[in-house]
């Protein structure tokens, strides 16, 4: 990848003390509130910034507006959660009805997009009647008489690159001491970009749109641990060392290895059976190799976000009619793997366990969702490196939806005398949106014992569903089925179809988008296939136990609802082989658009 420059003013976060966007705001005559760039993600010609505005105030306020100053000009392309305004090199974001009250000490979440030409310089972020002394045609209205703010000093662009080519890069100083853990490890710290995926998606029509992005590295066979043996691809190590010349503060990775992996399907069928000693391969050849690079010295800085087992404990609840399942639920299985897995990244300080959960159109049903939450959380319990064991949970991976549904957000509500979540599509599944199910999720282990400081993280990569099908308001049918139908942004024919659907590229990955959500991720990374179309298939020979699922064959129908098909899109290749047709598809029903 093309080195991008990256230089950090001193001073980060400037107090708005008083007098802070009083002309467009005058509720916030009081205000004092922080404005922080929690993520700054620059790529060759593009970058993404994420920021923090926060109340530190002893009232409530009841709105916000602050200025980024970007000293090589703003070209902002996109955002979210503010409302914007862009004039000259100043982007002045303000609060929309939602995010505008912050009570104190609380904080409100937005991000930008945009492109660079040359040198990147991360912009300055004030209150909106606070920004430095670059002159502006925008009119800036002369503050009263208050306490003057901390200046930042105005970062000077010809100041060398910091990593001469070649050289060793000195490890970034941003992210906290050895051994410190933090409550939510992805903010405040730029994310790796993995160059391997960023390239490929920045060689498709659109693609450097997201191609800037971070998404997460699976080691998904004990081969993917050292990487290809002729060197022209990236082992756990080479992605680290890469992290560490980024100058990212975290890095997200995917353990997918367990025995019998997949075992309700056949598309992402592993290497490991629990019947041929794949438990004590799964230790000793996986975990412990894993772990063992994770506890170098050279990473012990970086934050390690670890996803573990993507689509393997849901399966233990809901589909124990499946030999494979039944096997995996005993001696040596999913739930025997986790626990050692966890132990054993639990030991290294910097690393950050988050389980999958699969997704709540898989475990909403309430009789789904508590069985899941006993399973599941006797699973992560008890495991003896405290805090350390695990810190939190992530869904959407394994199939996904929606964060939220805004035309039918109550399943209760009734229509033509009928509750919204008895549609066809719902089956009574009173979850509709994946933050609440979360929210839930979180709520519910919090309860049961684990540490009140779990985060959850949802995977937005595919939940999008944008484009021309997206509905823009309710539906006004009186026939329940219409109703959801014409309201619904997930577009699917039914929701149990997880291989390769249109969906469209979600929320961009960003951190603590509400209260008990430390992040949205990209952990499926967009334009890798979930399984091949073709039943007559050649296997793979990296992972020579994928096999063909019929759900992957667009002819097919739907194994969990025969009336519909299973809506794959076709052509496509074995599970994690790049497929330009879904990233097409991905990016063009991007929503937000891209
Ligand atoms: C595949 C893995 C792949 C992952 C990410 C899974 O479905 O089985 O091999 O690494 O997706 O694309």
């Amino acid at each position: 990848m093309k080195p991008t420059v990256l230089k950090r003013p001193v001073q980060r976060a400037l107090q708005c003390f008083g007098f802070c966007a009083a002309l467009s705001l005058p509720a916030l005559s009081y205000a004092n509130y922080t404005c922080e760039l929690t993520n700054v993600n620059p790529w060759n010609n593009g970058y993404q910034i994420d920021v923090q505005v926060t109340n530190n105030g002893s009232s409530a306020i009841t709105g916000w507006e602050v200025t980024l100053e970007f000293p090589n000009g703003a070209d902002r392309t996109g955002g979210w959660n503010a409302n914007f305004t862009d004039s000259g090199n100043r982007v002045s974001a303000s609060s929309l009805s939602w995010n505008g009250n912050l009570s104190p000490g609380s904080s409100a979440y937005f991000g930008i997009i945009g492109n660079h030409s040359g040198d990147f310089i991360e912009p300055i972020c004030s209150g909106s009647d606070d920004v430095g002394p670059t002159p502006t045609p925008t009119p800036t209205p002369t503050p009263p008489v208050t306490p003057t703010p901390p200046i930042s000093p105005t970062p000077n662009p010809t100041t060398p690159t910091p990593t001469p080519p070649g050289s060793t890069p000195t490890p970034p100083p941003p992210t906290g001491a050895p051994g410190v853990r933090v409550d939510n490890p992805f903010a405040g710290v730029q994310w790796y970009v993995d160059p391997i995926w960023s390239a490929k998606a920045s060689a498709e029509p659109g693609g450097d749109a997201i191609a800037g992005y971070s998404t997460a590295v699976w080691m998904d066979r004990i081969g993917a641990i050292e990487g290809p043996s002729d060197g022209d691809g990236m082992g756990l190590r080479d992605h680290l060392n890469e992290a560490v010349a980024q100058g990212a503060g975290l890095f997200t990775f995917v353990v997918y290895d367990l025995p019998n992996r997949d075992c309700a399907a056949l598309a992402s069928n592993g290497e490991l059976r629990i019947s041929e000693g794949g438990f004590e391969r799964y230790k000793n050849e996986y975990i412990n190799e894993i772990a063992q690079i994770l506890s170098d010295a050279a990473y012990e800085t970086m934050r390690i976000a670890a996803v573990i087992e993507v689509d393997s404990l849901p399966n233990l609840v809901t589909n124990l009619n499946e030999p494979d399942c039944q096997e995996a639920n005993g001696p040596g299985g999913y739930v025997d793997g986790i626990r050692y897995a966890l132990q054993e990244l639990g030991k290294i300080d910097n690393v950050y366990s988050y389980v999958d959960i699969a997704h709540s159109g898989w475990l909403g049903w309430s009789n789904n969702f508590s069985a899941s939450v006993q399973l599941i959380g006797d699973a992560v319990s008890n495991l003896g490196n405290g805090i350390n064991d695990i810190a939190g949970f992530v869904s959407n991976s394994a199939n996904y939806t929606p964060v939220e549904e805004p035309y039918l957000s109550n399943p209760d509500l009734q229509v033509g005398g009928m509750q919204v979540k008895s549609a066809d599509f719902y089956e009574f599944n009173p979850y509709f949106e994946e933050l609440k199910f979360v929210t839930d999720w979180r709520n519910a282990m919090i309860a049961r014992g684990l540490p009140s400081n779990i985060g959850m993280l949802i995977d937005t990569g595919r939940n999008g569903w944008g484009g021309s099908g997206r509905p823009s308001g309710v539906s006004s049918s009186t026939n329940i089925n219409n109703y959801v139908n014409e309201s619904r942004i997930d577009r699917r024919s039914h929701r149990g179809n997880w291989c390769n659907q249109a969906g469209g590229v979600g929320y961009r990955p960003q951190a603590s988008p509400y209260a008990g959500i430390d992040a949205y991720v990209w952990v499926k990374p967009q334009g890798e296939s979930d399984g091949i179309s073709d039943p007559n298939f050649e296997i793979d020979p990296n992972d020579p136990a994928k096999q063909h699922d019929p759900m992957c064959n667009p002819n097919e129908p739907s194994r969990y609802d025969p009336s519909v098909t299973t809506g794959a899109l076709d052509n496509a290749p074995h599970a994690g082989r790049w497929y330009p047709e879904a990233f097409q598809v991905l990016i063009e029903n991007a929503y937000p658009p891209l």
